[in-house]
C-alpha cells in the first residue's frame, strides 16, 4: 500500500545585508555583549534595510529554495507563508510573493503562530498536499521583527532579528513505512491562557496601530523546555523513533539555553543540534528554515536523514515535525 507524503525537494534562505552586533546595541541601551551571550547565546543579528519588506525577504528565500529544488515557480500550486510581521494587515504577504513569482494559479495565504509559525505552516502544507488537492508547495517563514521592537526596551530588543527561509514540498507516493522520505508526523498545540506572556501591544481591531513586542521572558523560558519536549515525545510515540535515531535536531532558535535544555532532557547529543541563534538571533517563524538551510548548505543534512523540528512561541503555541529529508 502506498501513501502520500510531503517530501522536501529543496530549501533556501535570505538574510538582510546589515548585521548588528551586541556591542552596537550596548551603545544604545543598558546591556553588554557578555550579558546577551551568557543569557541567550546571541552574538549578532541581521536587520532589514529601510524599505526592505517581509515579502522581499520571503521572495528571495523562495527563489533560492526553487533553485535548490530545481523546479520552476509555475509548478507551485500552494504557498503557505508564516509571519507575524506581514507587509500590510491585508492582503496576505503570501499573495505578494505569489505575484512576484509570476504564479497565477493555486492558493497562497499567510499563517500566524508567532515563533511556531514554520512548524504550523509545514503541518498545514503537509495536510493540503496529502489531501490530493495540491501537488507542490512553498512553505516560507519570513519576518521583520525589527519593525515591532521597542528599541529602548533592553529586555526584548537584543533578542530578535530579521530573515526568511523556505522549503519546497512535493506530494509523492511512498511505501507507507516509517522509513519513507517526507513528513512522517506532526504535532501542534496552543494554550491561550498564556497569551499575555508574549504579545504585541497593538493591532487593527484594538489600537488601530501596529504596536510593540512585549514579553515576560522568564515566564516564557519557564514553560519552553517542558512544552517542546512534550510534542517531541508525541512525535517519537507516533513513529516508534527515539532520540538516538534522529540525525539532526533543528529547533526554533530563541535562546541557546532553551535549546540545550531541551536536547539534554530528550537525550539528543550536542553534535546533532543545529544552532544559528548566535548569528541570527530569534527570527521567529524564519528561524527553523534558516537553520535548515544553513545545515543543508554546509553539508550536515543529507538526503535520507531523519530531521526533527520543534518550536514554541507566543500564544503560547508549540509543535513538532519529524521528517526524513
Ligand atoms: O521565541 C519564543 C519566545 N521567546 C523566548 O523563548 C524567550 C524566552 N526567554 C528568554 O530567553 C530569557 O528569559 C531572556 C533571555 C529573555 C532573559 O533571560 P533570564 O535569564 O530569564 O533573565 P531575567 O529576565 O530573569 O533577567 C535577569 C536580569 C534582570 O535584572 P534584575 O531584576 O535581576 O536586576 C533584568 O532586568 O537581567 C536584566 N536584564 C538585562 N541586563 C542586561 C534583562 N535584559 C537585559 C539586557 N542586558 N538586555
Amino acid at each position: 500500500m502506498t501513501v502520500t507524503r510531503s517530501v522536501v525537494l529543496g530549501c533556501g534562505s535570505y538574510l538582510p545585508a546589515r548585521t548588528v552586533t551586541n556591542a552596537e546595541l550596548a551603545a544604545k541601551v543598558e546591556t553588554s555583549d557578555e550579558w546577551i551571550v551568557q543569557r541567550t547565546g546571541i552574538r549578532e543579528r541581521h536587520i532589514a534595510a529601510d524599505g526592505e519588506l517581509t515579502s522581499d525577504l520571503a521572495l528571495k528565500a523562495a527563489q533560492a529554495a526553487l533553485a535548490d529544488a530545481k523546479v520552476d515557480a509555475q509548478s507551485i500550486d500552494l504557498i503557505v507563508l508564516a509571519t507575524s510581521t506581514p507587509d500590510q494587515t491585508f492582503p496576505a504577504t503570501a499573495v505578494t510573493v505569489q505575484a512576484a513569482l509570476g504564479i497565477h494559479h493555486g492558493a497562497a495565504f499567510d499563517l500566524q503562530a508567532v515563533c511556531s509559525g514554520f512548524v504550523f505552516a509545514m503541518t498545514t502544507a503537509d495536510a493540503l498536499l496529502r489531501s490530493g488537492n495540491h501537488k507542490r508547495a512553498l512553505v516560507i517563514g519570513a519576518e521583520t521583527f525589527s519593525r515591532i521592537l521597542d528599541w529602548e526596551d533592553r529586555t526584548t530588543c537584543v533578542l530578535f532579528g530579521d530573515g526568511a527561509g523556505a522549503v519546497v514540498l512535493e506530494a509523492q507516493a511512498q511505501p507507507g513505512t516509517r522509513d519513507d522520505r517526507g513528513v512522517l508526523t506532526t504535532h501542534l498545540r496552543s494554550d491561550g491562557r498564556y497569551k499575555d506572556k508574549l504579545y504585541v501591544d497593538g493591532g487593527p481591531s484594538s489600537t488601530m496601530t501596529v504596536g510593540h513586542l512585549r514579553m515576560e521572558g522568564r515566564e516564557v523560558f519557564k514553560h519552553a523546555v517542558a512544552m517542546v519536549t512534550d510534542v517531541i515525545e508525541d512525535a517519537f510515540k507516533a513513529t516508534g523513533y527515539g532520540a538516538n535515531d534522529v540525525q539532526w535536531f533543528v529547533p526554533h532558535q530563541a535562546n541557546k539555553r532553551i535549546i540545550d535544555g531541551s536536547a539534554h532532557k530528550l537525550g539528543i547529543t550536542p553534535d546533532k543540534v543545529v544552532i544559528t541563534v548566535d548569528r541570527h538571533g530569534n527570527t521567529s517563524a524564519a528561524s527553523i528554515p534558516l537553520a535548515l538551510d544553513t545545515a543543508r548548505k554546509d553539508g550536515r543534512i543529507k538526503s535520507g536523514d531523519l530531521v526533527l523540528l520543534e518550536a514554541m512561541g507566543g500564544g503560547f503555541t508549540w509543535g513538532s515535525v519529524l521528517l526524513r529529508w
